[in-house]
Parts: C-alpha cells; sequence; structure tokens
C-alpha cells in the first residue's frame, strides 16, 4: 500500500516503519506525505487502538530530513516544505489515539523532531539524537527548536541545537526526552507492551489525557482546559462502568463511548 513505509495492525497496534534503510529512513517529500495518510489511518481506523513509528534497519531511526531535497530550494518553497512537516508533526501530537516513537537508531533532524512530536518515546541502547542542522547552515523546521525545548529546557537544548553534538540513549534518558532505554531486540516487545496495558484503559480518558498534556500552560488557561475535560468524563459511558466496577469490586470494561 504504501512504497516508503511499512504499516501493519495487529491487536490494536499499528506498527509504522520508515522503510528506505538504504538512505537511514531519510524524510523526503513522499515519505512525509505517506506518513500522513498512516497517520490518519490512526485516527479514523477503529480497529487502530495506538500506533509505534519506528524506522526499517539495524542503524537508523530516521536520520533527519533528505538533505537532497533542499537544494535549489527559495525562501517560499521552503516555508512550505515546513510548512508540510510541522502540519504532520502537529497531527501526530494531536493524535486522540497514543502514538509513541520506538527509536532503534540515529535520530537526527526530522528524526529527532518526530521523535519528539510522538507522546513519548522508548529508545534502544544504541540509539543517538541530535540536531546537527547548523552543520549544514540550517536550523530545525519541523518543530524541533520548540518541542526540544520544552521537552529538555533551555539550557541544554540551547547547546544540543548551537552545537549540532549526538548524545546517546542513556543521556536522553537522564534529559527527561527517554522514558525507557532497551537491548535492541526488546525495543518492539516493550513498546507494545506498555501499549497494551494503556488499551485497558478508558479510551475517551486517555484522549482527554493528551489533549490537557498538550495544552500545558503555566498560567490559570491550562488548569481551565483541565477542569473542562474532566467535567465532560462525566457524560461518557466509560466513567459510569469505571466508578460503577471499582465499587463493585469488579473489571471495568470499557467501550470508548
Ligand atoms: N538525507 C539524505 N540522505 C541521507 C541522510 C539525510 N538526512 N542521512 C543519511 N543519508 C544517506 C547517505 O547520503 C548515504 O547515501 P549513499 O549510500 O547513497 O551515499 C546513506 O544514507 C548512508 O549514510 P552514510 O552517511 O554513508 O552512513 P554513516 O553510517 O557513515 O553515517 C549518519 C550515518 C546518520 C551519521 C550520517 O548519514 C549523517 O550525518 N546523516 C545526515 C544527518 C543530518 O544532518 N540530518 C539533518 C538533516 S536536516
Amino acid at each position: 500500500m504504501y512504497k516508503t513505509l511499512l504499516a501493519e495492525t495487529s491487536d490494536g497496534i499499528c506498527l509504522i516503519t520508515v522503510n528506505r534503510p538504504d538512505k537511514m529512513n531519510a524524510l523526503n517529500r513522499e515519505v512525509l506525505e505517506e506518513l500522513n495518510a498512516a497517520i490518519d489511518e490512526v485516527y479514523h481506523n477503529a480497529a487502530i487502538k495506538s500506533a509505534i513509528i519506528t524506522g526499517a534497519g539495524p542503524k537508523a531511526f530516521i536520520a533527519g530530513a533528505d538533505i537532497g531535497e533542499f537544494v535549489g530550494l527559495d525562501v517560499e518553497e521552503a516555508k512550505k516544505l515546513a510548512k508540510q512537516g510541522q502540519g504532520l508533526f502537529d497531527k501526530i501530537e494531536n493524535c486522540p489515539k497514543p502514538v509513541i516513537a520506538a527509536v532503534n537508531g540515529f535520530a537526527l533532524g526530522g528524526g529527532c523532531e518526530l521523535a519528539l512530536s510522538c507522546h513519548f518515546i522508548y529508545a534502544s541502547e544504541n540509539a543517538k539524537f541530535g540536531q546537527p542542522e547548523v552543520n549544514l547552515g540550517l536550523i530545525p523546521g519541523y518543530g524541533g527548536t520548540q518541542r526540544l525545548t520544552q521537552v529538555i529546557g533551555r539550557n541544554r537544548s540551547m547547546e544540543l541545537l548551537m552545537s549540532g553534538n549526538m548524545i546517546t540513549a542513556k543521556e536522553a534518558e537522564q534529559y527527561g526526552m527517554v522514558n525507557k532505554v532497551v537491548a535492541s531486540e526488546e525495543l518492539i516487545p516493550k513498546a507494545k507492551e506498555i501499549l497494551f496495558l494503556i488499551q485497558l484503559k478508558a479510551p475517551i480518558a486517555v484522549s482527554k489525557v493528551i489533549e490537557c498534556v498538550n495544552n500545558f500552560d503555566h498560567n490559570q488557561q491550562g488548569y481551565d482546559f483541565e477542569l473542562r475535560k474532566f467535567a465532560e468524563c462525566f457524560q461518557t459511558e466509560d466513567m459510569k462502568e469505571g466508578t460503577s466496577a471499582f465499587l463493585e469490586k469488579r473489571k471495568a470494561n470499557f467501550k470508548g463511548k
């Protein structure tokens, strides 16, 4: 179905693999378009409850935007390309179902930005993260300066973005960017394990968690948003089921309604 991706769903989890291993899974326009279609499918296909994004082969998650496609772009064309990338990554970030990155090697440039747009990141021990755009006379354009700063803080973000240095999976874990570091062969099983656990929870409540965290705000606005989402849960069947099940000392059976 796709030329640059593999996508297969089993037990409610859609495993999306960017499949250009000879080019370190670099994000060319076709990959962006196909990822957009695959994420649309995650949004709209009721059989899909959650998704994992990973890269093909043992070396790379995604080594960045396809540098070859940058050659000859003018300012307007560059804006258009960044808009396409930012639009896709916004769509991933705001997906109402959990989308996690399973980073299996180099996550550089657009690859690091893509991982940061997922709801959280698991990584293999050989994973490396970096924003090396300054080596090319560039800066990140798919949301990297914003999400990286939000996730790891201003000073670490400044250093990574200005130096172009890579950090290891362990360092990324210390920075709070990666939730779990595991052996390569454990990466997809561990990602599936946490998604299976989340799939047992009330899906509408899970989607409201995503909305609230994405609407994080230091000021009253964030609390007001949470208050509305909390109250909305009270009109769901799942909330009635969850509270009744607890009081009746039985397991809840959520229907996503
Ligand atoms: N865009 C286009 N092609 C890329 C790419 C990218 N971002 N990253 C890797 N490739 C291609 C290489 O050109 C090479 O293609 P070729 O075999 O046709 O020559 C192939 O992938 C393998 O990469 P190579 O550099 O030979 O592998 P390596 O193991 O020596 O190094 C990296 C791996 C990831 C360190 C190195 O490829 C790299 O620095 N990539 C660019 C990272 C980057 O700057 N990303 C930000 C882009 S905005």
